[in-house]
C-alpha cells in the first residue's frame, strides 16, 4: 500500500508528523544529535531560551513515569546565542524550531530581532507564551491583554521569510478558546499555534514518603502523559476550528502511541510534538510510535494524513449509552 507520512508545517515539508516537543531531549547540543539522527523525528525544537543561560529551578524537578509527568525546570537554558548556533549546525540535516521564552515583552522582542538579524538558519521561531513554570511569572497567554501586546510588538520585526508560531497553554473554558483565538486572529503572519503546553500547577505526591515529588514551587509543576490527551485534543480541535487555515495547528499531549498521533490529527493538527513519551523512552522509542501510527493509518487504509485530517465526526453513529449516568 502506497503511504504517504509527509506533512507541511508553515510551509515547510516535514518528511513525518513527529517532533520532539520543546524542554525535552533538546538543552544541549549532545542530546539534540541524537534528535537529529532519529530518521523518524521530522524537525527539531530547540529548549524555550533566554537571552542568557539560567539554570532554572531547584532540584528535583522532574518526575516523571511511563505514562505521566510533572515537571518544573524553570526556563533551565543555554541561551539564545547557543541555539541560535545550533540552527546553524542542524538545519543541514532538518528543520530546526528556535523556542523562545523570554522572562518579559521586551526580552522576547529583543531575542526575535536577534533572531531576524541572525543569518536565518532556524526554520522559524515558536514563541512559548505558556511556560508555568518560573515563580512569580505568570503564563502570559492567559492574560489575552498581555498576549496580544507581546504579539504587536514581535510581529514588528521584520523575520524575513522565517514562520513565527506560539505556543499556547490549554484553555478549559470556551470563552477563553474564544478570547485567544480573537487575539490571534489578528496576526496575519502567525504560522502556527502549538496546543498545548503541559497542564500547570498540578501536585503529585508520594503517599509513602508524604512529599511532593519534585521540589520548586512547594511541587507545583506543569503535567504531562496520557490524562493531558483529552484537554490537548480539544485545544487541537477548537483552534482549528477558531484559526484560518493559513494557521497550522501542532498538537502536543498525550502522545505515547501511534494511535495518539491519529487522534490529533484527526482533530486537525498538521503535525505533532512528543513530550514525556520521548524523555522516559529516550530516542530509541521514537521508531515504535512511528511504525504504530503507520499501522494505524494502513488499518484505516488511509494514504496521506489529508485524507483524515480534521474529520472528526461529532455526532457518534453507534448508540451507546450503557454508561449513561442518567440511563
Ligand atoms: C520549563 O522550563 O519549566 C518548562 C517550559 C515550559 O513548560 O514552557
Amino acid at each position: 500500500m502506497d503511504l504517504d507520512l509527509s506533512c507541511y508545517v508553515a510551509g515547510i515539508k516535514l518528511n513525518s508528523p513527529i517532533m520532539n516537543a520543546s524542554g525535552v531531549c533538546c538543552t544541549t547540543v549532545k542530546q539534540i544529535e541524537e534528535l537529529d539522527e532519529s530518521q523518524f523525528l521530522s524537525a527539531i525544537v530547540t529548549k524555550s531560551c533566554t537571552m542568557t543561560p539560567r539554570e532554572g529551578n531547584p532540584k528535583p524537578r522532574y518526575y516523571g513515569t511511563s505514562s505521566f509527568s510533572i515537571n518544573s525546570m524553570g526556563l533551565a537554558n543555554m541561551s539564545l546565542k547557543y541555539y541560535l548556533k545550533v540552527a546553524e549546525t542542524f538545519s543541514k540535516s532538518k528543520p530546526v524550531f528556535l523556542s523562545l521564552a523570554g522572562l518579559s515583552a521586551e526580552e522576547n522582542v529583543a531575542m526575535v530581532k536577534n533572531v531576524a538579524a541572525s543569518e536565518q538558519h532556524a526554520s522559524g521561531v515558536e514563541l512559548n507564551l505558556s511556560c508555568p513554570n518560573v515563580p512569580n511569572k505568570p503564563q502570559i497567554a492567559y492574560d489575552f491583554e498581555a498576549m496580544g501586546d507581546i504579539l504587536n510588538r514581535v510581529f514588528e520585526v521584520d523575520l524575513g521569510n522565517m514562520p513565527l508560531g506560539v505556543k499556547l497553554p490549554p484553555y478549559f473554558d470556551p470563552v477563553h478558546f474564544h478570547q485567544s483565538a480573537d487575539v490571534l486572529r489578528n496576526y496575519p503572519k502567525l504560522r502556527w499555534v502549538t496546543c498545548i503546553n503541559s497542564i500547570g500547577n498540578g501536585l503529585y505526591i508520594d503517599p509513602i514518603t508524604e512529599e511532593t515529588v519534585i521540589h520548586p514551587k512547594k511541587g507545583l509543576g506543569g503535567l504531562g502523559g496520557s490524562f493531558v490527551k483529552p484537554t490537548a485534543l480539544a485545544n487541537v480541535k477548537m483552534f482549528r476550528e477558531l484559526l484560518p487555515e493559513q494557521v497550522d495547528i501542532i498538537g502536543c499531549g498525550g502522545v505515547l502511541r501511534g494511535m495518539d498521533i491519529f487522534e490529533h490529527i484527526l482533530c486537525g493538527a498538521s503535525a505533532v510534538q512528543v513530550g514525556t513519551y520521548l524523555q522516559e523512552n529516550g530516542i530509541d522509542g521514537i521508531p515504535r510510535l512511528y511504525h504504530e501510527f503507520k499501522d494505524v493509518m494502513i488499518l484505516k487504509e488511509y494514504h496521506t494524513l489529508d485524507d483524515f485530517r480534521g474529520r472528526l465526526k461529532t455526532s457518534p453513529t453507534i448508540m451507546n449509552n450503557k454508561n449513561d449516568p442518567a440511563s
